[in-house]
């Protein structure tokens, strides 16, 4: 089992109310799955990502990434994070002062040296058919463009488990189809990808559906 949460608990106060989020949440995951995350809006679906991903501590409840404890020890949880687990979101959040090629390649540095960073990056964006627009600004590419690129930089320090939440949400129908290919490929390679989509059509490329519903 790649990742495994047992028993998640998360809910969120606001004032005098409370947000019950997930309650008892299980979850399993072998390499190599590709899950899609569907249902409405307020379900759970980024609260989930967010806690899988080691992004926000559940209440109670564990994750395990091959078999351990990722909350148990923060420094841990840091090399976890920029090791093994990769982000896409439905905003690319790219640098915009820096090159398709630098957003790539700088969070690579926290693993390698510059110019191995450099050459990894280079590669994906090659592969992902970035070829001639490695050295534009983020405002100089398409909005598909700017999601591949966040999806390279995703994949610089070679995550075994990319978790992505609607990141074709803000693109149309050509690109995401682009978008979602691209994660196909991800996933006939080996990567694990954990998928939060509005988008049925989009979820059925997945392995398996996983339906949240609002508490
Ligand atoms: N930091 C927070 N403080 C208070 N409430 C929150 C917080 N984050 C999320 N919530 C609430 O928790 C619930 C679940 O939110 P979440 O973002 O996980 O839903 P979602 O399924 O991703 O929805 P969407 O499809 O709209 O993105 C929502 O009702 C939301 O308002
Ligand atoms: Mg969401």
């Amino acid at each position: 089992m790649i990742l495994e949460a047992k028993s998640l608990y998360k809910s969120y106060k606001k004032g005098n109310s409370t947000i019950k989020v997930l309650e008892g949440f299980n979850f399993e995951m072998e390499k190599g799955d590709f899950v899609a995350v569907v249902g409405p809006s307020g379900a759970g679906k980024s609260t989930l990502l967010h806690i899988l991903g080691g992004l926000e501590k559940p209440d109670e409840g564990f994750v395990f990434f091959n078999g351990e404890n990722i909350y148990n020890d923060r420094k841990n949880l840091d090399n976890i994070r920029n090791k093994h687990f990769g982000f896409v979101f439905q905003f690319h959040y790219l640098l915009n002062d820096f090159t398709a090629l630098e957003n790539v390649a700088i969070p690579g540095m926290i693993n390698d040296s510059e110019n191995n960073a450099f050459s990894r990056a280079k590669e994906i964006l090659v592969k992902m058919g970035l070829e001639g627009r490695i050295n534009h600004f983020p405002k100089e590419l398409s909005g598909g463009e700017q999601q591949r690129v966040a999806i390279a930089r995703a994949l610089i320090n070679d995550p075994s488990v990319l978790f992505a939440d609607e990141p074709t949400g803000n693109l149309d129908k050509d690109n995401s189809r682009i978008i979602i290919d691209e994660f196909k490929r991800l996933n006939a390679e080996g990567l694990s990808i954990i998928l939060v989509t509005h988008d049925e059509k989009i979820a059925s490329v997945a392995k398996r559906t996983l339906r949240m519903e609002k508490l």
